[in-house]
């Protein structure tokens, strides 16, 4: 492996750049198998810094063809360029400097900088693409106001756009015509956009607080037109909700989205021009399942929400990268709160942090929501500095309060506007205008580890008194032997025989209580603590760690009848759908026990009767009846197995399954009688009541086909009839898994032929057959790559396939004889060349071989050949050496 040019950046070396960039003006001329891009950088040395600097500029990928300072270029001498960077040797202190650089987007399969997909010129900036575009400050504390005049063919590129507003259009000779756009608010290089195309759009208006109107614009090529309709709806509500729940109002008279194919993420919140992978943008209902709906209405107002969190106020360095998106995300899962259903949000999120981020976090690549140290930046937009980061802020929202946040927040932003700043600029601002001391909860940010809280209790009946003893610890993590204790905020009730008790605790002034006496947050901040509750009138089973109020490990000794009790009766959504699941968890370890040594299996009694309360409770939210009947997935039991020891993904596997049919065979006539009594009316968006009875219903298929091969018959006609691609794809998964040879493929074949013509439904065709787990899994995929619909250059594609079977399809992924780690290595391999983005996040489930104490070895092998590959990306080298270590 060789690493001669790779260096690790640490967050203790931050310098401030020696120069500004007042103004940067940029010309692009576009042409078919390049583009010309000219430079003029405004610079101006900052006072603190030596006469004479030497400048750096960063730059790759390209081709210098001059350079020169204040109009007078300069010999070859007066500057040296590398791979990666432009020095200039003498620059005074404040200067013009323009650069003549050639790129070749045609040939940019990395997807970062200037691309083209398909037919069309795009950018992708975020974090370090605007320096394969041309040579700069690429850092997103040096911040600029940009002009952008863009030059291309008329026909071919019609659509000519970039960041601000447009200030100029001209039709020019030889079929040519430009575009010049100026965007009013200096920002860091990473937020730059350019697009250009052949595309339509869709329009609508928004009228802001202060009765500003913003003309919304949607672009996408013309078969996508009528696909519009909900992310732009989406885009309106959040802008909506930004005002109303944070006083912030959009500050430009246009805002656009484009939808391109080839894109390595979900969106990028580019100022006022943001580029949306056209997955996270269109839907219909013939084509989008619900949740793909509601993945749209959060991206969309993610990005949205970034141009305050990220723009007007954006980050210091790249270790800071939580402060924009652990805030974003936070605010963009408060936003689909408010807007849909609260708890089985948080169920979404809490289902994804703890098979995401705990798995990372207990793996080789655990690091702070505030890294210390990274070799490739791309490898840290994480769980971690994402979800856990949304975690650290939803705490500090829980420990201050909404009122005193909300004022936190305006402070923040008032006090940043404009400015490049840290996670601890962002602390400051909320302790500075609550009065909350956030010293010992900053540790959230400097140390890694998802901590443990155990919980035992005490009931003293002649006192009434009843004692929760805490205890909290942090397993080591790479680089941090010590762990000091956490702040965790511990949200509880306790649930007596008639409901939830009263809460008097004692040696805790009375000011704390809220309107609600039966909760409380509790603050655990020392190694060892007991909370004593008093005129507590009967032993009472505690509810705790309600909407996962802290990103921890909960260890409590429920009994089985503990579990039913809060599963049934807790005033709190949450733990009710949590205590399912950690039933639903512990019987399916069971059932793996009882089929590993041959004993008898039953169906624990007590699950039936939970269960089929649920089923009967019409008064319940379907989705959250839905949600307590999803099994916990295999890579989350493989995860909590490998805290109990290691994890042997085949008889998970088998008891997964096991638990799924028998509790289909036991309330079989329950599930049949919810699935036939939710028929659904059709209308044209999916309505909530809708896709909550959808959600039930397609549950109910699901139990009713593991229960009984028969019940195909119900999926067939649902696919036959569906109206909706959630139902339709529903069906399509239970054929495709159960039925036999003959009906499989003829089924797939059917839904290849109807949609192959709608990219993102071959994509939901590729995942779901990637996921099959019968024993011609791998070979299945292997040929799914060489059909005509598979391209390894649109990470879409290989993300539904190649990311699908790694990820879900586990049995065949670590198939005793390594052929699965061996496909994924040559995956690797060939988009290390590729996208390298791309290639080292499909890597994360080898570099959890800690887990899998029968195959770890096998796993290492496959890590080993892949260090031994030559031309290594940083990306790939990043993650493979640190999962070697
Ligand atoms: N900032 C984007 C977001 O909203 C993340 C992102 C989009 C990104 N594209 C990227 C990050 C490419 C790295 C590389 O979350
Ligand atoms: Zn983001």
């Amino acid at each position: 492996m060789t690493a001669s040019n790779l260096r690790t950046v640490y967050l203790k070396d931050y310098q401030p750049s020696a120069y500004l960039i007042n103004r940067t003006e940029l010309h692009f001329h576009l042409l078919e198998d390049h583009v010309i891009v000219s430079s003029r950088l405004h610079l101006l040395r900052c006072a603190a810094s030596a006469q004479d600097a030497s400048l750096t500029l960063n730059g790759e990928e390209m081709e210098l063809l001059s350079v020169s300072i204040d109009g007078i270029r300069l010999a070859e001498e007066e500057y040296s360029v590398s791979a990666e960077s432009l020095v200039i040797h003498r620059v005074p202190e404040q200067c013009v400097i323009a650069c003549e650089t050639r790129i070749r987007p045609q040939e940019n399969t990395a997807l970062s900088g200037l691309y083209k997909s398909r037919n069309l010129f795009c950018t992708q900036c975020e974090a370090e693409g605007f320096r394969r575009i041309t040579y700069y400050l690429d850092r997103p504390d040096v911040m600029s106001v940009f002009t952008v005049t863009i030059e291309g063919d008329r026909e071919r590129y019609p659509v000519l756009l970039s960041n601000g507003n447009l200030i100029e259009a001209q039709q020019l000779a030889d079929g040519l015509h430009s575009a010049v756009w100026h965007d009013p608010f200096p920002k860091p290089a990473y937020l730059f956009a350019l697009v250009a195309g052949d595309l339509e759009h869709v329009e609508d208006r928004f009228t802001t607080m202060s009765n500003r109107e913003v003309t919304l614009r949607i672009y996408v090529e013309k078969k996508d037109i009528d696909k519009c309709g909900h992310a732009m709806r989406s885009l309106q509500q959040a802008m909506r909700w930004d005002e109303d729940i944070y006083g912030r109002e959009y500050d430009l008279d246009i805002f656009n989205i484009v939808a391109v194919d080839d894109f390595n993420m979900g969106a990028m919140e580019n100022k006022s021009l943001n580029i949306f992978n056209t997955s996270c943008v269109l839907c219909s209902q013939q084509t989008t399942t619900d949740l793909g709906f509601q993945r749209v209405q959060s991206i969309v107002a993610h990005e949205y929400f970034h141009n305050w969190s990220g723009n007007r106020v954006t980050c210091r360095d790249w270790f800071q990268l939580s402060l924009k998106e652990g805030f974003t995300v936070f605010r963009d899962s408060q936003f689909s709160a408010d807007v849909g259903s609260p708890t089985v949000k948080r169920v979404e999120d809490v289902t994804l942090l703890r098979s995401l981020q705990f798995a990372e976090d207990a793996g080789p690549m655990s690091h702070p929501i505030r890294p210390e140290s990274f070799i490739e930046i791309n490898n840290f937009y994480t769980a971690t500095v994402y979800e856990k980061g949304a975690e650290v802020v939803r705490m500090i929202h829980t420990l201050l309060g909404a009122e005193s946040f909300r004022r936190g927040s305006d402070l923040y932003f008032e006090r940043h506007d404009g400015q490049a700043v840290t996670c601890e600029d962002f602390v400051l601002a909320m302790e500075d205008a609550s009065g909350v001391n956030l010293q010992q909860f900053r540790r959230w940010y400097s140390q890694a580890g998802t901590p443990q809280l155990n919980v035992q209790d005490e009931y003293d009946e002649h006192a009434k008194c009843y004692t929760l003893h805490v205890e909290q610890s942090c397993p080591v993590t790479p680089g941090q032997a010590k762990k000091l204790p956490f702040v965790i905020p511990l949200a509880m009730g306790l649930l007596g025989e008639a409901g939830n008790l009263p809460l008097r605790l004692r040696d805790l002034p009375a000011d704390i209580e809220t309107s609600d006496n039966t909760h409380r947050v509790l603050t655990v901040n020392q190694p060892k603590q007991s909370f004593v509750f008093e005129g507590v009138s009967e032993r009472p089973v505690p509810s705790l760690l309600r909407g996962l109020s802290a990103p921890v490990r909960l260890q409590f000794e429920y009994s089985s009848q503990d579990l039913c009790a809060l599963m049934r009766r807790d005033s709190d959504g949450f733990v009710r759908w949590d205590s399912a699941q950690t039933l639903l968890t512990r019987i399916i370890f069971e059932v793996e026990q009882q089929l590993l040594s041959g004993a008898a299996v039953v169906l624990d009694q007590l699950l039936i009767e939970a269960c089929s309360d649920l089923l009967r409770d019409h008064s319940l939210d379907p989705a959250m009846v839905a949600e307590m009947f999803r099994l916990p997935s295999e890579d989350y039991l493989a995860e909590q197995a490998s805290q109990a020891g290691g994890a042997n993904v085949d008889s998970i596997h088998h008891a997964r399954d096991w638990v799924r049919s028998a509790l289909g065979q036991a309330l079989a006539p329950l599930f049949l009688a919810r699935y036939q009594g939710l028929e659904i009316q059709q209308v044209d968006a999916p309505e909530a009541t809708q896709i909550a009875d959808r959600s039930l219903r397609n549950m109910c298929l699901a139990y009713l086909v593991s229960a009984n091969v028969d019940n195909l018959a119900l999926a067939t006609v649902q696919y036959r009839e569906a109206t909706n691609m959630t139902d339709r794809q529903a069906a399509l998964k239970e054929i495709a898994f159960y039925a036999d040879h003959k009906l499989r493929a003829s089924t797939l074949e059917n839904f290849h032929q109807k949609w192959r013509h709608e990219a993102l439904v071959v994509n939901q065709w590729l995942q779901v057959q990637a996921a099959i787990p019968d024993r011609e899994g791998l070979s299945r995929v292997k040929a799914l790559m060489t059909h005509a619909d598979f391209e390894l250059g649109n990470p879409n594609k290989v993300r539904a396939l190649v990311g699908g079977f790694v990820n879900q399809n586990l049995v065949n992924f670590h198939h005793l004889d390594g052929s699965g780690y061996r496909f994924l290595g040559d995956v690797v391999v060939k988009l290390n060349r590729l996208n390298p983005q791309l290639a080292s996040r499909l890597l994360t489930p080898l570099t959890k071989w800690q887990r899998y104490p029968a195959r770890g070895t096998l796993m290492r092998a496959e890590l080993e050949r892949l260090s031994a590959e030559p031309a290594l990306s940083p990306d790939v080298f990043e993650v493979v050496s640190k999962s070697l270590q």
